[in-house]
Parts: structure tokens; C-alpha cells; sequence
């Protein structure tokens, strides 16, 4: 009489603990393919880091009075894409130059593509005109010029998408700082590359 009642019981916790079987076993295995193809992938795409290089800054027309500022920066940043199946688009890119945090030259560069294995050079031009300063920052960067050379931070952003054979990843904004850059003012033109970090 007991039994008739927990037979029926037994079986269907039986079938219960199948189902949770199956689907357990379901899940594993679709685990297993989803893992198997991203190492794949990765295998095949190998994916490495982009490497960006300050390689040369100058600045002109360098004339601090009154608390404003007049000057024209140009810089060249060497970006190296050493990977062989992933190429980049720069939807754009934003060159700002700043000085003690305070911003003092933007300017925006046209898109580019960078194919994979590539070197390319992004020239950007900042013009300063007539910036005014706070009064500590003109007092620091008067100091500055009279030592021949002034320590800047180059700062570029911009909106990139990757490209893996046909596939394009959506967008991602890419962040890139050269720290404490140090330019001539005088005729000496040396310039001492700086490397450049992605910012995460
Ligand atoms: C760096 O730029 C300055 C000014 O534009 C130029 O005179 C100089 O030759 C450049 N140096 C290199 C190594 O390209
Ligand atoms: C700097 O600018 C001031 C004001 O515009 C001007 O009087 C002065 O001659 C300029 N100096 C140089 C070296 O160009
Ligand atoms: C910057 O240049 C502008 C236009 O040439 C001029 O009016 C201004 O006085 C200059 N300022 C400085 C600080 O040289
Ligand atoms: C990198 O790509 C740019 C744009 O396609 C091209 O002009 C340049 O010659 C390439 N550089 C190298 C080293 O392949």
C-alpha cells in the first residue's frame, strides 16, 4: 500500500534528475564548442598589442606675453599594427596637447585605415592662438621657455574598428598618451622618441 505511493514518486524524481542530466550535459557540451572556438580563433588570429611612438615634436612661433600664449606644435606619432590578420579603421582622431593638465593645442586628424602589418605616421599640426593662461601655468611655462625646452603630454583619441577578414567589430574608443614630452624651442631639433601607452 506504501509502495503504491511512492512508486510513482520515485520514477518522476528519476525523470527529473534525467532531464537535469541532459541538460547539463547539453550545456557542458555547448561550453566545450563555445571555448573551442574562441581558442581557435584566437590561434588563428593571434591577436597583439598596437604599439603607438611619439617619433618627432617641434614647436614655432613660441611667443608668451601678457598671460596668453601663441605657439605651434607639430608632432608625429608612429602607430605600428604588428598583427598579420587584423586591420584598423580610425573613424578619427583627436590630437590635444597639454600643459600642467591645462589644455593648450586641438586638433583633429582625417580617418584613416591601417591595414595589418603596417607603419603608419599621423602628422597633427596644433595651432595655440592667443591662449590665455592662469597665472600659475604662465609663471611655470615662462620658466620653462628661458631653459630652452618645455614638457608637454600628447594626448590622442579616437574611435577605431577592427577588421578580421570580412568581420568589423562595432566601435571602440582608443586612448593613447605620450607622457612628459620634451620640445626644443630653440634651433635645436633633437627630439628624443617617447613611448606612448594605451590607456584602458
Ligand atoms: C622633426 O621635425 C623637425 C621640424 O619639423 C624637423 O626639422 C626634423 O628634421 C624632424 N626630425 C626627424 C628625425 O624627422
Ligand atoms: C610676442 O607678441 C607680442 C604681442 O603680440 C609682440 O609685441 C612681441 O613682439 C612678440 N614677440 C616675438 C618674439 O614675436
Ligand atoms: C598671438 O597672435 C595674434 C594674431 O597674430 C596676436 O594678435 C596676439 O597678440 C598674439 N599673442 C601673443 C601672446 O603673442
Ligand atoms: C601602411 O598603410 C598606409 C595606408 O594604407 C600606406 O600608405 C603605407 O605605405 C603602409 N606602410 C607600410 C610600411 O606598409
Amino acid at each position: 500500500m506504501a509502495n503504491g505511493n511512492t512508486a510513482p514518486a520515485t520514477q518522476q524524481q528519476r525523470r527529473h534528475f534525467n532531464l537535469v542530466r541532459n541538460v547539463a550535459t547539453c550545456l557542458l557540451a555547448l561550453f566545450v564548442l563555445v571555448g573551442l572556438a574562441v581558442l581557435i580563433a584566437w590561434l588563428v588570429i593571434r591577436p597583439k598589442r598596437f604599439v603607438y611612438t611619439l617619433e618627432n615634436g617641434s614647436v614655432q612661433n613660441f611667443n608668451l606675453t601678457d598671460n596668453h600664449l601663441n605657439a605651434t606644435f607639430d608632432f608625429v606619432l608612429k602607430a605600428y599594427n604588428p598583427n598579420s590578420r587584423v586591420s584598423l579603421y580610425y573613424d578619427y582622431m583627436e590630437t590635444t596637447v597639454t600643459y600642467e593638465a591645462q589644455t593648450v593645442a586641438f586638433n583633429t586628424i582625417d580617418p584613416f585605415f591601417q591595414p595589418h602589418r603596417n607603419v603608419s605616421r599621423v602628422e597633427a599640426k596644433l595651432v595655440a592662438l592667443n591662449l590665455a593662461l592662469s597665472p600659475s601655468t604662465f609663471k611655470d611655462l615662462r620658466i620653462e621657455k628661458s631653459s630652452g625646452e618645455i614638457e608637454v603630454d600628447v594626448h590622442y583619441k579616437s574611435r577605431i574598428r577592427l577588421k578580421v577578414g570580412i568581420w568589423k567589430s562595432n566601435h571602440r574608443i582608443l586612448r593613447i598618451v605620450c607622457p612628459s614630452v620634451i620640445v626644443h624651442l630653440s634651433w635645436y631639433r633633437h627630439f628624443d622618441k617617447i613611448p606612448c601607452e594605451i590607456e584602458p
